[in-house]
């Protein structure tokens, strides 16, 4: 019988409150999650803001690429409105921010920051996160994951022991050997794959599975049965 998957709340609790905002972070926390995954980008200054797209549109009222504005630009948006949470002054977290409320007291989780860096470069980013990291003595607690393997790459030779997981999307052929050749930890893959014959694979090649985005509770007797050992979800509460 395998013990239950880690459940991280993936850009938070972001089925009830703005994905990537403070409130969501908060929300997992209250809720008993194991861990947050959150995504981040570089803004034009260099500071480490943490959002999915590469472009404010989405998730706020302004428009335009996080590499072409400043911080002080980013923060004056409101990141709550447009997810139906109007007036609660939700802004654009930086990494520093989150960090510094991950070591308050009674604050345990898991943190997986996935650098939004496979469709544009950011140049000098995993420094800066690994500087963040270390700064704040997180490396226990922290797991940094990418879809470009040659920046896990380059947090492996800038840092030997940071765990570091491999995004992949779909069934890809070439994981585990890319993988091993990136010096990841884990592999973050979807349901199908870890399911499949490769994410077998994997898992006995020493790989712990770390599986996004599911909602559907009714596969995580699936999961666990085959050893995953997080899902990732938008819901916390179902897993829990
Ligand atoms: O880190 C897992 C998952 O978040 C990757 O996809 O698009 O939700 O960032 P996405
Ligand atoms: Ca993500």
């Amino acid at each position: 019988m395998n013990k239950r998957a880690k459940v991280f709340a993936h850009r938070g609790v972001s089925g009830h409150f703005p994905e990537n905002t403070m409130a969501a972070f908060q929300a997992a926390l209250e809720a008993g999650a194991d861990g947050i995954e959150l995504d981040v980008q570089m803004a034009k200054d260099g500071k480490l803001v943490i959002i999915h797209d590469e472009t404010v549109d989405r998730t706020t009222g302004g428009t335009g690429y996080i590499k072409d504005m400043t911080f002080e630009e980013i923060l004056r948006l409101d990141a709550g409105s447009w997810f139906g949470n109007v007036n609660t002054g939700e802004t654009i977290p930086d990494l520093e921010q989150l960090l510094q409320w991950a070591v308050r007291e009674g604050n345990e989780l898991l943190i997986n920051i996935e650098l939004k860096n496979d469709l544009i470069e950011y140049p000098g980013m995993e420094e800066k996160v690994i500087d963040l990291i270390l700064n704040y003595k997180l490396e226990q607690r922290v797991i940094i994951s990418s879809f470009n393997p040659e920046s896990l790459k380059r947090v492996r030779d800038l840092h030997a022991t940071l765990q570091t997981g491999y995004l992949i999307e779909g069934i890809p052929e070439n994981t585990l050997e890319m993988a091993k050749k990136i010096g990841a930890n884990s592999i973050h893959c979807e349901e199908g794959f870890a399911l499949s014959e490769f994410g077998r694979e994997a898992k006995e090649a020493g790989f712990p599975l770390r599986v996004y985005t599911v909602n559907d509770e009714t596969r995580s007797g699936l999961l666990n049965n085959a050893g995953v050992e997080v899902i990732m979800t938008d819901f916390p509460e179902r897993f829990l």
